[in-house]
């Protein structure tokens, strides 16, 4: 039903606030990635999942979340009974920020003036979408959607609202789960518990 309330008129607006997106200059980075990475999935979905920004892969696809942090979160995903062509998926900020190193491309975290410049987009697809649960993948995604500084731990388990008033969740980025090297099952574990609690919502 939720998929109703979309009429043709939300597709025309999102199409045109990506295509603008495209040619987005309104912070630095737009000369660092090769493209914007805009958000993707159906437009009446009832969730949406904010992640930090493209990687790597993500930067030359042109796509969010289809590297190796992007495939875990599938895995997670599919683990917690959440099919991801049924979301939204999105990142708080829209091109890669990196350092070179050799012909590597490594990841540098976007600080805050840049994901404020990038919220521009993001309150876009919110305001067009209105998902009825949003999900915070770690501190870069929550810090856009509250506009405050977060701690993930303190705030995971239950929902929260936004700075726009929708229901919030946090939860820790897949990337997290690639790189901790206590408890890695455990915290895996963890983070389908938190996608299952999250799915339940939007049944
Ligand atoms: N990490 C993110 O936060 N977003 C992506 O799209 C890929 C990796």
């Amino acid at each position: 039903a939720s998929r109703d309330r979309i009429g043709g008129n939300v597709e025309v607006a999102w199409a045109a606030v990506r295509e603008e997106a495209m040619a987005c200059t309104r912070c630095p980075l737009y000369r660092c990635g090769t493209q914007t990475v805009f958000g993707e999935g159906p437009l009446g979905a009832p969730l949406m999942f904010v992640g930090e920004q493209p990687g790597d892969q993500e930067d030359l696809a042109g796509r969010p979340f289809v590297g190796p942090a992007g495939q875990l979160f599938d895995r997670a995903l599919g683990d917690a009974g959440i099919d991801r062509s049924s979301a939204y998926v999105t990142n708080a900020v829209k091109h890669f920020k990196f350092e070179r190193r050799g012909k590597r491309r490594i990841h540098s975290k976007p600080d805050a003036g840049e994901i404020e410049a990038c919220r521009w987009w993001i309150d876009q697809e919110r305001s067009l979408l209105r998902p009825q649960v949003t999900v915070a993948l770690g501190a870069t995604a929550a810090r856009s959607l509250f506009g405050r500084t977060v701690t993930i731990s303190a705030l995971r388990g239950q929902p929260h609202q936004a700075r726009d008033g929708g229901e919030t969740w946090v939860t820790v980025h897949p990337s997290f789960l690639l790189r901790v090297r206590d408890d890695k099952e455990a915290e895996y574990a963890r983070f389908v518990e938190d996608l299952a609690r999250i799915g339940e919502r939007v049944k």
